[in-house]
C-alpha cells in the first residue's frame, strides 16, 4: 500500500514511482512496467530520451490497470526547448506512450548560461508551451527537473507554477539549498536515483542502519526519501527488487538514524551540475 502527495494544484502524485531510465526498449520495458504496476506501483517515471517509451506504453496496457488508476510522467528533452519544438515532442511522447494525456510533464534540464547565453528566455518559452498544453487539459500537472532554485525563480513570476522539481537525491547527495527551496514554495520533489544508480547501496553504515530494520540499503534509501516527504523513483528490471522497493511501508526510520544519515555528507552522487552540463 502506498500513499500520496497532494500537489499544487490538487492533483494526487503517489509517494513512490517506477523509473525507467536505463531500462531496454520492448520487452524488457514492457514486462518491467507491467510487473510493477501489477505489484503495488501506480505512478510511472518515463522520458523521450531514455528511448524506451513504446515499451513502456506496452507495460501500461499489459499491465490491465486501467489509465485512471496509473500515475504517468514524461520528460522533453534538451534538443526539443521552445515553444513549438516542445508542442511537437509532447505528441510524439503520447503517441509512442499510446496514451490520450500524460498525469506530470517536466522540463528534463534547465538551459544553462553555459551554454546559452538567453538560458533564461528559453526555459520561459519551454514553460509556455508545458503552460498552454496544462491549461488545454492534455497534462493534469507540469513541472521541471534538474531545477535548482536560480532556475526556478523567473519560472515563479508566470501564471502557472511548477508543481514538481525531480532532481538527484539519495543518502550522499540531499541538495538541501534546492529541497529547501521547492517545500517553500509547495513543489514537491522527487527523487532521480534515489539508491545512486545502485553506488550507494555498498555503504558498510548505510547497511549497518538498514540490518536495524530488518530491511536491505535499498529499502532504506527509499524509506529515507519518503519521511523527507521527497518522491523516490526506484528503478529496477528485476522481479525481486521490484517488489523489495516498494515494501517499505511497514518500518519507520527513528529520528537519530535520519540524523545519521543526514550527517554522512556528500558520496555516491552522479556528479551532473545543471549549472555545467553540456548535453
Ligand atoms: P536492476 O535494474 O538490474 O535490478 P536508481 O533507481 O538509484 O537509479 O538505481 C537503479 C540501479 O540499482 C539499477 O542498476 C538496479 O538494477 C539497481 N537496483 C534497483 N533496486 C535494487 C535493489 N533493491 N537492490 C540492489 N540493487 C538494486
Amino acid at each position: 500500500m502506498s500513499g500520496y502527495i497532494e500537489l499544487s494544484n490538487g492533483v494526487r502524485i503517489p509517494s513512490i514511482g517506477f523509473g525507467t531510465w536505463q531500462t531496454p526498449d520492448g520487452k524488457t520495458a514492457e514486462h518491467a512496467v507491467s510487473f510493477a504496476l501489477r505489484n503495488g506501483y501506480s505512478h510511472i517515471d518515463a522520458a523521450a530520451i531514455y528511448g524506451n517509451e513504446k515499451g513502456v506504453g506496452a507495460g501500461i496496457r499489459a499491465s490491465g490497470v486501467p489509465r485512471e488508476r496509473i500515475f504517468v510522467t514524461s520528460k522533453v528533452w534538451n534538443t526539443e526547448r521552445g515553444y513549438e519544438t516542445t508542442r511537437k515532442a509532447f505528441r510524439k511522447t503520447l503517441s509512442d506512450l499510446g496514451l490520450d494525456y500524460l498525469d506530470l510533464y517536466l522540463i528534463h534540464w534547465p538551459a544553462n548560461r553555459k551554454q546559452f547565453g538567453n538560458a533564461d528566455e528559453i526555459n520561459l518559452e519551454t514553460w509556455m508551451a508545458m503552460t498552454e498544453l496544462y491549461k488545454e487539459g492534455k497534462i493534469r500537472a507540469i513541472g521541471v527537473s534538474n531545477f535548482l532554485p536560480h532556475h526556478l525563480e523567473p519560472l515563479m513570476e508566470t501564471s502557472v507554477k511548477p508543481m514538481v522539481d525531480q532532481i538527484e537525491y539519495h543518502p550522499g547527495c540531499l541538495q538541501d539549498e534546492t529541497v529547501r527551496f521547492c517545500q517553500k514554495n509547495r513543489i514537491a520533489v522527487e527523487a532521480w536515483s534515489p539508491l545512486g544508480q545502485g553506488r550507494v547501496l555498498g555503504d558498510p553504515e548505510l547497511a549497518r542502519i538498514a540490518a536495524h530494520y530488518g530491511k536491505s540499503t535499498a529499502q532504506l534509501c527509499i524509506r529515507f526519501a519518503l519521511q523527507n516527504s521527497v518522491i523516490p523513483l526506484p528503478k529496477s528490471v528485476t522481479e525481486s527488487r521490484i517488489r523489495e522497493n516498494i515494501d517499505v511501508y511497514d518500518f519507520e526510520i527513528s529520528a537519530e538514524d535520519m540524523a545519521e544519515i543526514r550527517a554522512m555528507g556528500d558520496f555516491g552522487g552522479s556528479g551532473l551540475n545543471p549549472d555545467e552540463i553540456d548535453f
